[in-house]
Order: C-alpha cells, then sequence, then structure tokens
C-alpha cells in the first residue's frame, strides 16, 4: 500500500481542509495517509514515505516563516515524490475580478526550492483560493460567500489530487514576477509579522478563557493576570482574532498610531539623543556605522519599553477601553468548520 504523509501548517483551517480533500482522493486511491500539522517547535517526523504533501497559507505572496523553517529542518528526501499545494485567500466568490482571488505569488515555487535542495522530487505545485482571513485589517465575506469560495476551492484542490493520483507532473511557477515577490514576502516574513500581534487589543469583553493562549500555533501569547498579552514572534496566522469567543480582539487605532509614531522617528534624533547624553562617537566610516547600530538598538528598546509601558497601562479601565478603539469590531470571525472541529478535540 502506498504511504502519504501530510505537512500542514495553518492559520483559519483552510489549508487544513484543503488537505482533507487531497487525503480522501488518495485514499480512494488507496494510499494509507498520516499528518503532520506545523506549528512552534515541530520536529519533521521520521520514516519514509511514498509521497508528501505541502499546505500553507500564503502570507505577503509567500510561504510562512513557520513552515519554511519546518523545510529547512527535514531530512534529505531521497528523490521522495513531494507535492505543494499553497492557500491562498480570496475576497468574493467571483472570478470575473483577478484580484478578488488574492495572489498566491511564488509561495509554491519558494516552498518547491527548499523542497528541491532537500533532494525531494516535485511532482505538483500550485495554489487554490479560499476565504481571506485577515479580519485585522479587512472584512470576512458572509456565509454564502465563504460557502461558494469553498466550493470553487474544494473543486480546484479536487482536480489537483486528481492529478497526483494519475501520477501527472503539474508543476505551476509564478517566477517571472519574483522580483517583486520576493523583497514583499521577505519584507513581512523578517520584519512584518512581529508587529502584527502588537497591534491587537483584548478589549473588556475578555474574560481570560485562555482559548486564544492554547491555540496560537507560534506560542507567542501569555495571559497576565487574566490578560492576554502577544510577544514579537507572531507569523500573523489570525487565529487567535478570529477564534476569541467572546470578540474582545480587535486591531487597537491607537497602538497603531503609537507603532507608526515610534517607526517614523529619524534615526538622526536617537544619534542627537546620544550626543546630548555626552556619548561621542568616534569620526570617520566606523564611527558612522557604530552610531547607526547604536541608533537601531535604541530604536528596537524604545518599542520594546513603549510595548511593556502600554500593556501594563491597559490594566487601568479607562486605558484599556481607549486603547480598545478599534475599526474591525462589526467584521465577521473565520475560521473553517471542519478545522474548528479539530480544534474542539484539542489537535492544536
Ligand atoms: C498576514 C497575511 C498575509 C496574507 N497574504 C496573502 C497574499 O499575499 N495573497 C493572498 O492571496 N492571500 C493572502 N492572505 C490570505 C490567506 O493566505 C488566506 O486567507 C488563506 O486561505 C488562509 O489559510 P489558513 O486558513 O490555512 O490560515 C494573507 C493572510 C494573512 C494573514
Ligand atoms: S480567547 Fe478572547 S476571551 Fe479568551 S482569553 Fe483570549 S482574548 Fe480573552
Ligand atoms: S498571536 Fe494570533 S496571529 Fe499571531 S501567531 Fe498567534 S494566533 Fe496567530
Amino acid at each position: 500500500m502506498p504511504s502519504a504523509l501530510i505537512h500542514y501548517f495553518t492559520g483559519t483551517g483552510n489549508s487544513y481542509h484543503a488537505a482533507t480533500v487531497v487525503e480522501r482522493r488518495l485514499k480512494d486511491a488507496g494510499y494509507s495517509v498520516e499528518w503532520q500539522q506545523v506549528s512552534r517547535g515541530t520536529k519533521p517526523p521520521a520514516g519514509s514515505f511514498d509521497l508528501h504533501l505541502f499546505t500553507f497559507p500564503v502570507y505577503a505572496c509567500d510561504i510562512p516563516d513557520i513552515m519554511a523553517r519546518y523545510m529547512w529542518k527535514l531530512p534529505q528526501g531521497n528523490n521522495a515524490k513531494a507535492a505543494v499545494i499553497a492557500i491562498n485567500g480570496s475576497l468574493h466568490p467571483t472570478t470575473r475580478v483577478p484580484a478578488a482571488q488574492g495572489d498566491p505569488g511564488w509561495s509554491f515555487d519558494h516552498a518547491g526550492l527548499i523542497l528541491r535542495l532537500k533532494g525531494y522530487d516535485i511532482v505538483l505545485a500550485d495554489a487554490a483560493p479560499y476565504t481571506a482571513n485577515i479580519r485585522i485589517v479587512l472584512p470576512i465575506p458572509g456565509e454564502a460567500g465563504q460557502a461558494r469560495i469553498q466550493e470553487l476551492g474544494d473543486r480546484r484542490v479536487a482536480g489537483l489530487a486528481e492529478k497526483l493520483v494519475r501520477g501527472e507532473r503539474s508543476v505551476r511557477h509564478n517566477l517571472l514576477l519574483a522580483f517583486l515577490y520576493v523583497p514583499f514576502g521577505l519584507g513581512y516574513g523578517l520584519v512584518g509579522r512581529h508587529f502584527f500581534a502588537k497591534l491587537y487589543v483584548a478589549d473588556g469583553k475578555c474574560n481570560g478563557c485562555g482559548t486564544c493562549v492554547k491555540t496560537c500555533p507560534a506560542g507567542v501569547i501569555k495571559l497576565t493576570a487574566g490578560r492576554p498579552g502577544w510577544d514579537w514572534r507572531c507569523q500573523g496566522c489570525m487565529r487567535c482574532i478570529n477564534i476569541c469567543p467572546r470578540r474582545a480582539i480587535n486591531t487597537s487605532i491607537p497602538r497603531v498610531v503609537l507603532l507608526l509614531g515610534i517607526l517614523l522617528v529619524p534615526p538622526e534624533w536617537f544619534i542627537a539623543a546620544f550626543s546630548q547624553a555626552g556619548i561621542v562617537f568616534p569620526s570617520g566610516t566606523g564611527g558612522t556605522i557604530l552610531s547607526w547600530a547604536a541608533a537601531l538598538l535604541a530604536f528596537i528598546a524604545l518599542l520594546y519599553t513603549a510595548d511593556k509601558a502600554v500593556f501594563l497601562l491597559e490594566r487601568i479601565p479607562l486605558v484599556r477601553s481607549v486603547m480598545a478603539i478599534n475599526f474591525n469590531w462589526w467584521y465577521r470571525q473565520y475560521i473553517d468548520h471542519s478545522f474548528r472541529k479539530l480544534l474542539a478535540r484539542g489537535k492544536h
């Protein structure tokens, strides 16, 4: 009996759902199928499989950082077959407006590249759109729209699964636009994602139930005196903001303003503050590099301190109410139904 291993990372369940569509077809074709959910610190399982399937959401036209790291940790593939299905976000079921279907960018090329370097034989690489989950900034489509988007996504994934079981190679490339996609993805993976959860605030409706803490796949949320706090290692997967049973997590406008304010401080101001404090850097190129490095450290220290200070001040109910001012309280939440059931069984 041929064997397959499904490796998946998901924020709101679409990548898991898409993988179940492939699983059904593989089982019909006589495969035995095992699963590996990727979360913080997951080590790739040992053992050999005839086929590996990788599914993950698309972030900024690229593969999520957590999935890329996991792939780099895989044992050598020894030419085992691997398939990549990137799951991107559709804002509306219409296929007439291309932007409504999102853009998978070079996510599947990037994943394919890592896997090839690890010695896997890529037999399929493609993408399929499911409901866009970016509740931090964009409204989620209604139930009917979600159902139609899922139907279209399932059809696309079922077509890809069919190719897989027939042994038909189908490797799609989007490398022509890579010069556009790579900086976008790198910017998000190296910098942007760290700031996502820093924009979240749990308002007064939060009852400290801990669901967000338990389910965060990156393990970055901690309850302090019954209030969730987010550290800097967020993947931006949107699970916490979409799963909170009290809809208490939203995008804090004051936090956005504070963050933008700090990001816009010119580095020269930090260097001027150093000289006012009597710290003088040597002249020449070495001195300039040193002063800019010191400015960067001061900037990071300011970010960190401001974040801690705001979190402490949010203990005061009035401050918390002000920090909880947001624009997205009325946006629907979105978690794929089959994934919600899996989470309810404690599988996260
Ligand atoms: C931070 C972030 C960035 C995203 N970037 C893209 C993108 O570049 N292109 C796209 O089509 N969808 C993008 N999406 C949408 C997700 O890829 C999409 O909703 C996906 O179906 C989520 O899968 P999941 O439920 O498995 O997490 C982004 C989502 C997030 C949270
Ligand atoms: S899931 Fe919501 S209610 Fe529960 S601790 Fe997190 S923010 Fe609070
Ligand atoms: S903090 Fe929220 S958005 Fe960030 S990784 Fe955890 S669950 Fe995902």
